[in-house]
């Protein structure tokens, strides 16, 4: 067995688990998501399913991961001797894949822009111009399989030389600096002319605009975003110390997980109102918006600089979390070493990345469901992967799971209250799989 180390501090073991769950999800997808789905009533059903499903999810990975000190696949078999349940960390695996496949791209086009930004060409244009700039970015299979690729050889770099410890210090200073620069372009973008409908857009709740493809939007990307589903948050928190309280981590992941994509939201909605773009733009919102507002805003060249390279760092340390799935798996399972572990999952991500990459231009008329292969990643990864996996967590943690170590590990063996338990409990039964369930139902078209 690989040798286990723990985080040195609390603050260690927070800020890998919020640097794995603050990323281009927050920044790039949240935003995207809530113009397609309609603004308001998006995101009051987002918070709800953070609430009801996003904590309780996040506990349960964490009592996995804790009470076991293993990966996904030996904590079942530990948790649950003889019985079939660790088949699930397959899945898991595969949807690990999944998701880097097509965010190793959004991280590539985030380089792409750290390198205009850094030649000055971020400022001076139209609207339109941004807009025909990002067109051109993606319909050129070079530079999008390019970016992509550089993107992964740095995340495996880190991987490799193990340095990931590094880069959580340098996360744990960016993290804090990526906050405060969302706060002072979200005061500039209340300064804009639109900034009354955006807010209106974005915090008026109209159910009218709401579909349930809108819901399980929204659930979909509370999973996504808080990393959950997919056992990544098992694979941190049995690194975690016996006296970390799991509610508290817990709700502090997904509070400023919330808060990172709410001021993301807050910061373009304005700027799409002012510059007249359509919000539902999809997955090129941000980069259509973002130079618009680097441009009205006095030293653009500099925050431009630094914004693209803190969004750089953010996605870095989702990654990092992302391949530790695989990479901890095969380690721990296979008994394979750490170099050739890293070897294989790169080999299977670059595969993946690069036919994703293509998807914007050499593969552009290959579609499935009547979506693009990105599209398709994109939704299968956190509609159908994670939140599948989010039920099959909840559902293992609330009815099969042994209730003392459940509460052992939300009390640190009693000497903490355990006041969440009963809600925790109650949503893992009953909430998170009636409403998910409910969701497929309608999706499959048998409930009308
Ligand atoms: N939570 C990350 C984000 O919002 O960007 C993405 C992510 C990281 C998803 C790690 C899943 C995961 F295991």
């Amino acid at each position: 067995m690989a040798k286990r180390v723990g985080f040195a501090t609390r603050l260690g073991a927070i800020a890998a688990a919020v640097g794995s769950a603050v990323g281009l999800g927050n920044i790039w997808r949240f935003p995207y998501e809530a113009g397609v789905n309609g603004g308001g009533a998006f995101i009051m059903v987002y918070i709800v399913c953070i609430l009801i499903m996003g904590i309780p999810v996040i506990l349960s990975e964490f009592i996995i991961g804790r009470s076991t000190h293993s990966n996904m696949k030996a904590a079942l078999r530990q948790l649950s001797p003889g019985k079939k349940y660790y088949l699930f960390t397959y899945i898991c695996i595969l949807g690990s894949f999944i998701v880097i496949g097509f965010y190793s791209v959004v991280c590539g086009w985030i380089i792409e822009y750290l390198y205009q930004a850094a030649l000055g060409n971020l400022s001076g244009h139209t609207p339109q111009e941004y807009n025909d700039m990002f067109s051109a970015l993606v319909a050129s299979p070079w530079r999008c399989v390019g970016w992509t690729i550089l993107f992964l050889v740095l995340n495996f770099l880190v991987l490799s030389r193990g340095i990931e410890k590094g880069i959580e210090r340098v996360a744990s200073i960016m993290m804090p600096l990526l906050f405060v620069i969302l706060i002072i372009f979200c005061i500039n973008s209340l300064l804009m002319p639109g900034a009354a409908d955006g807010l209106r857009f974005l915090f008026e709740p109209d159910f009218s605009e709401l579909t349930l493809r809108g819901v399980l939007d929204a659930f979909g990307q509370a999973f996504l975003s808080l990393s959950i589903g997919i056992s990544c948050l098992v694979t941190y928190s049995s690194y975690f110390k016996d006296d970390t309280s799991l509610v508290k981590d817990a709700t502090t992941v997904a509070f400023l997980d919330t808060m990172v994509a709410i001021l993301s939201g807050v910061m373009i909605f304005p700027a799409v109102f002012s510059f007249g773009v359509e919000p539902t733009a999809g997955p090129r919102l941000i980069f259509e918006v973002l130079p618009g507002i680097f441009q009205q805003m006095m030293g653009g060249y500099v925050w431009a600089l630094l914004f693209f390279l803190l969004v750089f760092f953010a996605s870095l340390t989702s990654t990092i979390s992302l391949s530790e799935i695989p990479i901890t798996f095969l380690i721990e399972e296979h008994k394979t070493s750490r170099p050739v572990a890293i070897v294989w999952t790169a080999v299977i991500t670059l595969v993946l990345s690069t036919v994703a990459a293509l998807s914007f231009n050499v593969l552009d008329n290959v579609t499935l469901f009547g979506k693009s292969i990105f599209d398709v990643m994109d939704y299968a990864a956190s509609n159908i992967f994670m939140l599948l996996g989010g039920l099959f967590t909840a559902m293992y943690v609330g009815w099969v799971m042994d209730r003392k170590v459940i509460h052992d590990q939300l009390t640190n063996g009693g000497k903490l209250k355990g006041a969440m338990e009963p809600y925790l409990i109650f949503c893992l039964r009953y909430v998170a799989p009636v409403s998910i369930f409910f969701i497929f139902l309608y999706l499959t078209g048998i409930l009308y």
